[in-house]
Formats: structure tokens, sequence, C-alpha cells
């Protein structure tokens, strides 16, 4: 049985002092032991969030990260300063992370391999737009970018990765994917993993959904067999995100 994932995604939103405000306000309620909650913020608020979620089972991690060890890459962020800093995943490959700042597959792909070198879990995006839905390639984008983000990394690591599916189409726009087109898409990644790798891969991988899911619609989409969390953006900037968590912890429950 696949724990059940809510991460939220604050974007380039949220100053340190409004992030330790928020973050106070929230913990008494998403402080839940059988879902994992991480909270990816900003790599400002990073040590202001571990210091409040420290001793409560709230994760921390980062929104990016850069594949080499250190040196002269100005304005970028290692993994080791992220682990030293309390981080335990980092989301990679998100579709606003390759439309404005050119990261591809390959690049995402190195990250990927150093994150996990640090035992960092990376939480690795894909999605299609809403041109290539409408030419009905999505199955076909989706499985090009998980083989390509996927290339040389061993069964082990793989399994332990998150993977979150972001429609493009559906983030930021408040037009969510039905449950029956998350599921579809979801099941297919998994499938995707059995291809490249085996059984059980497919099977112990977590998959989010990620794209306008809000309080209204989170339990829809937490209860489809593969759908094993989501990754939350606007709604993690508020109280709601506290009700997404209410929602993963009740399908638990059921
Ligand atoms: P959204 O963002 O929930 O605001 O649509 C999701 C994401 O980009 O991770």
């Amino acid at each position: 049985m696949r724990k059940k994932m809510i991460a939220g995604n604050w974007k380039m939103n949220m100053t340190p002092s409004k992030a330790k405000e928020l973050v106070t306000l929230l913990e008494p309620s998403i402080d839940i032991p059988d879902v994992d909650v991480v909270l990816c913020v900003p790599a400002i608020d990073i040590m202001p969030v571990t210091d409040i979620v420290k001793g409560t089972n709230i994760k921390v991690g980062a929104e990016n990260m850069y594949y080499e060890e250190k040196g002269a890459y100005t304005g970028e962020l290692s993994a080791e300063m992220l682990t030293d800093a309390g981080v335990s995943y980092v989301i990679l490959g998100h579709s606003e992370r390759r439309q404005y700042f050119h990261e591809d597959d390959a690049i995402i792909n190195k990250k990927i391999k150093k994150a996990l070198e640090h035992n960092i879990t990376p939480i690795a995006c894909c999605g299609e737009t809403l041109g290539q839905r409408e030419c009905n390639v999505t199955l076909n984008v989706i499985r090009k970018q998980i083989q390509e983000m996927f290339e040389g990394i061993d069964a082990f690591d793989a399994a332990d990765c998150i993977i979150a599916y972001e429609p493009i189409w559906a983030i930021g726009t408040g037009k969510v994917a039905t449950a029956e087109q998350a599921q579809e898409v979801c099941h297919s990644i998994r499938e995707v993993m059995k291809d490249l790798y085996d059984n059980i891969t497919a099977d112990k991988v977590r998959v989010l959904y990620g794209g306008s899911m809000n309080e209204g619609n989170a339990l829809s989409l937490l209860t489809q067999p593969d759908i094993d969390g989501g990754l939350i953006g606007g709604a993690s900037l508020k109280m709601e995100f506290a009700k997404i968590v209410g929602s993963a912890h009740t399908n638990v429950a059921v």
C-alpha cells in the first residue's frame, strides 16, 4: 500500500516572515503521521520553515536545485546545501522551469541523479500542453519525458522517486483535469515504469496529480487507484491546504 503524499509548491510566493506566519497556523492540522506532508518552499524560506516544523512529521522541500556538486555557478543551490538546511525533497522539472528557464529532460535527469546521490527525494514533474492533449499525443509525451528523466537510474532509486503528473493546461488556471483524465495518465505513468523497470518498481513509485487541486476536488482525485497524492500550488498558500491534507487522511482512513 503506497502512503499518500500532499506536497505544497509555493512557487515564488511568501517572504520569510509570511512563511513563518502561515506554517505556524497550518502546522497543528497538517502534522498527520499517515500522510506524508511536504512543504516545497522558496530557498530563502527553507531555514525558517524547517525551524518551525522540527519535531513534527512535516518535511521541507526545495523547488529547484543544480546538478553540479559545488563551484562557480552564481545563484545556484547545491544538493549538499539543501540537505544541510534540512531539506528532504526537491521538485525537479516543473513545467514553469521548463518553460521559463529552458530546462529539458536531459538537464532534469542530471538533477535527479544528483539529488538521489545526496538522499534527497526528487519530485519529478511531467505533463502535456493543451495542444498536445488536443492532438491526442498526451501519453506519448509523458512516456518520452519519463524515459528521458529516468535514463541511467536503477530500479532501486527509481522506486523511491515521486512522479508528479501536472497537465500544463491545468496549472494555475482553475481548470482541473477530471478524476478520469488524471487517473488515465497516472496509470499510464505506472505502465511506463513497468516497461522501463519491473512490476515491483511500478507498484512502489508514488504518482501525484498537480494542477488546480483544491479542497473541492481533492477527494475525487485522491480516491483514484493510481493517484497517490497531490502537488498543490495556489491552494498551498492558504489554510485550504490543511483541508486537502485532511482529504488525503480521510482517504487513508476509509
Ligand atoms: P496549481 O499549481 O495548484 O496552482 O495549479 C500546481 C503546480 O504547479 O505545482
